[in-house]
């Protein structure tokens, strides 16, 4: 059931009403559908559905003044702007009464009305705050807007609530405000009630950084083949195909793992304190995690030592079920262009078709003849499905926390031991595996074996915040 009405500010993140939330605080109850038009119609050749990954509401929302009702929605995966998806820009200049806005909702079109199918429109006039404080006798907060006709007969009503009101500036629209409260809905002298966006401009930007702030390359990444990476036989020798120099700096959370200068492993930064690694890499206190660096005969944008390592509780299987590390580092990375986290995936999340995978690394095999084992090479990488994994692996080498990809992957064709798989969705990177055993000869079949992350969302989380 349509519950709210909301408005999209970025790929990964809708912004709503606060109140919408009081009855149900669980993100993965609520879906949010964007590029809809009938509600009715469930299969809208340019709708959207995502789940929700993160209800932020303000703090300060209070239920008796119902000042700051406002939250924002992270979604669970990016949305894809096209003509019928796209963003809206909170309106930062002063709003003056009477100028019109537009509001859009699929709320009740009439005071304890139905709620209706297809998205409706109509338009209201900004009301002075003095009028609208008469007209609700002092329940009007300065971080509050008013609009509707004095005389009523338009507004918004049940069911609208969190949707944008739009203004045009004279050459797009912005969001002036979200519909928030009213007493009954187009009653004379009371007009709607929306809540002042540009007044939480500071908390929205503040909330979106807090939550994300992963995941996009200032440079680009460049030079990547359009198709996945191969393998072929030459004469009997494995060669790849699809393997490249990747541009300088394009892969901002990739880290060089050294102990005495010499790099021994690839690690991942997850946020300015932490990197993630794979276990068998045996990252040391005192190590030196290398940021920011392409060629590793060159300095680096920054060198940080290891300040303590984290593993999780290990069984006694062999191979190993959790081949996983956290590294904490010493002093706090300073982000920049060569230098961000990536994105973690939130748990369940899947990855397939929809997404696009590549690997990273340094380092050099007989496979890749003409990488240099210096510079950071790239490759995108096609994924293979657990079952045809096991089926070449054999079903008990293969967990369900593993993630196979195209043998080219594999530690003995890439040649760097604790490559990232981050996997790409409207050019978000996500980190979903980390790769571990595998053939020790460069395998024209057999799978390349990763850590999948998905399943160790709150052991990083636990580790991460606790210490
Ligand atoms: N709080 C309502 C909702 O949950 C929206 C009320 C808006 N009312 C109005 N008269 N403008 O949908």
């Amino acid at each position: 059931m349509p519950a709210c009405g909301g408005a999209i500010i970025a790929p990964l993140w809708v912004i709503t009403a606060a109140h919408c939330f009081l009855r149900f605080k669980d993100a993965s109850s609520w879906i949010v559908m964007a590029g809809k038009h009938d509600l009715d119609n469930s299969n809208e050749s340019f709708q959207q559905l995502v789940g929700v990954s993160k209800i932020v509401s303000h703090q300060g929302y209070s239920m008796r003044t119902k000042e700051f009702d406002v939250a924002l929605l992270k979604l669970r995966e990016p949305l894809q702007y096209n003509q019928y998806v796209r963003p809206i820009e909170i309106w930062m200049r002063p709003l003056h009464p009477p100028m019109r806005c537009s509001i859009t909702g699929w709320g009740s079109t009439r005071e304890n009305g139905p709620r209706v199918n297809l998205l409706q429109e109509v338009n209201v006039t900004l009301m002075p705050l003095d009028n609208c404080t008469h007209f609700y006798k002092g329940r009007i907060q300065p971080s509050m807007l008013c609009a509707g006709e004095s005389e009523g007969g338009v507004d918004a009503c049940q069911g609208d609530s969190g949707g944008p009101l739009s203004c045009y500036t004279g050459e797009r629209y912005q969001l002036g405000g979200l519909v928030s409260w009213g007493v009954g809905c187009g009653r004379v002298h009371k007009p709607g009630v929306y809540t002042k966006l540009q007044d939480h401009a500071d908390w929205i930007a503040n909330a979106m950084t807090r939550v994300l702030s992963c995941g996009k390359a200032e440079t680009p990444p460049c030079r990547l083949g359009s198709l996945p990476a191969t393998l072929s036989d030459v004469g009997g020798e494995v060669r790849a195909g699809g393997v490249t120099e990747a541009c300088p700096y394009s892969w901002p959370w990739q880290v060089s793992l050294q102990s005495e200068g010499r790099h021994y492993c690839s690690g991942t930064l997850i946020n300015r304190r932490w990197v993630l690694a794979a276990h068998h890499c045996n990252a040391k206190m005192g190590d030196m995690v290398v940021l920011g660096v392409h060629d590793l005969r060159f300095m680096a944008s920054q060198s940080v030592p290891v300040d303590e390592v984290f593993e999780q509780a290990q069984d006694s299987s062999f191979p190993p079920n959790n081949d996983l590390s956290l590294i904490r580092l010493g002093e706090p990375a300073r982000s920049g262009d060569s230098v961000f986290p990536v994105c973690l995936p939130d748990d369940d999340i899947e990855v397939d078709d929809s997404w696009t995978c590549v690997t990273t690394g340094w380092g050099q095999t007989k496979t890749l003849e003409k990488v240099s084992p210096h510079s950071l090479h790239q490759a995108r990488v096609s994924l293979v499905n657990l079952t045809a994994c096991r089926s070449i692996w054999g079903e008990d080498l293969i967990k369900d926390t593993h993630l196979c990809t195209h043998p080219a992957a594999a530690v003995s064709c890439m040649g760097d031991a604790g490559a990232p798989l981050v996997c790409q969705k409207h050019g978000l990177y996500f980190l979903f595996g980390v790769v571990t055993w595998g053939s020790r000869h460069c395998d024209l079949i057999k799978p390349a074996v990763f850590t999948s992350i998905a399943d160790v969302r709150l052991w990083i989380k636990d580790t991460t915040e606790d210490v």
